[in-house]
């Protein structure tokens, strides 16, 4: 690797001009062939030539940063959800600034402030605690495009969310192909748009077949599974459909210490799909959330409206599946 490589070499290298490499670096290429911004990427590539950044954002205007507020990065879920996301941001030349807010909306508006004073040039926020929501206006102001990702979808701004009705449906058609009448539905101790859809699709099909949903509220990770394990196992539920994976794991670890037989004395139905769902015994049965195309779909429309501020999109709807493994059998009661 030569660390002495300029734009001077790329240039040389790729056989154009270097009016031409910054035109392609800086993303101002549309009227450059395709043939000749493969020639400069090339040399790029040969070259391991690293713009200067300080440069680049003092003619852009753009600090080539942006802001991805999560919940919870030690929720698999987000982890995954971040990976995806920097991956496709680092392909376009930016840089993820990744922000946990525990969901405390204190540190959300903490997060927000420092973002705005780091100027990045976009946010993605997943994490949106408290009902006021006064905390926007701070970046509408500072005119930094911004877009809702995943829980609170219902709000009229730009949001990119996955079909948690569909995925209540889909969930409920399984239990009910199975057999199954009574059930449960542990739900968000927070008022989340997407958590409130997954239990309205649930509900509406498991009724609309003459079943019973019996609605839990806990925290969405493992212990607030097992904190809730025990009012579930001594309800008349033969299945319970968690509102996200981690409370399936955490149920799962209750009923190993009550010795109840997992799917036989009850099923199991996570949503997300972390890579854990393959790995726990029974292999869980959950609706899966696409993250890799979440993620794109967030990057392309952040990148769009940072471009043209005119750009809108309003709401991007994401499509959920079934993944059938093991956690899902017949109840052995009625
Ligand atoms: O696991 C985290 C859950 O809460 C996911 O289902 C996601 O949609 C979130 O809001």
């Amino acid at each position: 690797m030569d660390l002495a490589s300029t734009i001077k070499d790329v240039a040389k290298e790729a056989g154009v001009s270097i009016a031409t490499v910054s035109m392609v670096i800086n993303k101002k290429a549309d009227h450059i062939t395709m043939k000749t911004k493969k020639k400069v990427f090339d040399a790029i590539e040969r070259l391991d030539y690293k713009p200067n950044l300080t440069a680049r954002s003092l003619v852009s205007a753009k600090s080539f940063t942006v802001g991805l507020l999560v919940p919870d990065i030690t929720n698999p879920f987000f982890a995954e959800l971040a990976k995806a996301f920097e991956k496709e941001l680092s392909r376009e030349g930016y840089m993820t600034l990744l922000c946990s807010s525990f969901e405390e909306s204190e540190r959300e508006k903490q997060y927000l402030s420092e973002l705005i004073s780091r100027g990045v040039d976009g946010v993605v926020i997943c994490s949106l605690t408290s009902m006021e929501t006064q905390i926007l206006d701070a970046l509408k102001q500072a005119k930094i495009p911004y877009l809702i990702l995943d829980n609170r979808y219902a709000l009229e701004e730009f949001s990119v969310h996955v079909d948690d009705y569909k995925g209540g449906v889909l969930a409920a058609s399984e239990l009910l192909e199975n057999g199954h009448k009574t059930t449960a539905f542990i739900g968000s101790k927070n008022p989340y748009d997407n958590i409130y859809n997954r239990l309205q699709g649930f509900r509406n099909e498991i009724e609309r077949a003459g079943g019973e949903v019996l609605t839990f509220e806990t925290e969405l990770t493992r212990n607030g599974g097992e904190a809730v394990a025990e009012k579930l196992f001594s309800s008349e539920a033969t299945a319970a459909f968690c509102s996200n994976d981690l409370i399936a794991v955490g149920l799962y670890d209750a009923a190993d210490k009550h010795n109840l037989a997992l799917p036989e004395e009850l099923s199991v139905i996570g949503f997300d799909d972390i890579s854990f769902s393959d790995i726990v015994k029974p292999r869980l049965t959950t609706i899966k959330q696409p993250v890799g195309l979440l993620a794109e779909k967030a990057v392309q429309h952040l990148l769009l409206m940072k471009k043209d501020p005119e750009y809108h999109f309003y709401k991007e709807l994401i499509p959920v599946s079934l993944v059938k493994r093991e956690s899902v059998t017949k109840p052995a009661r009625d």
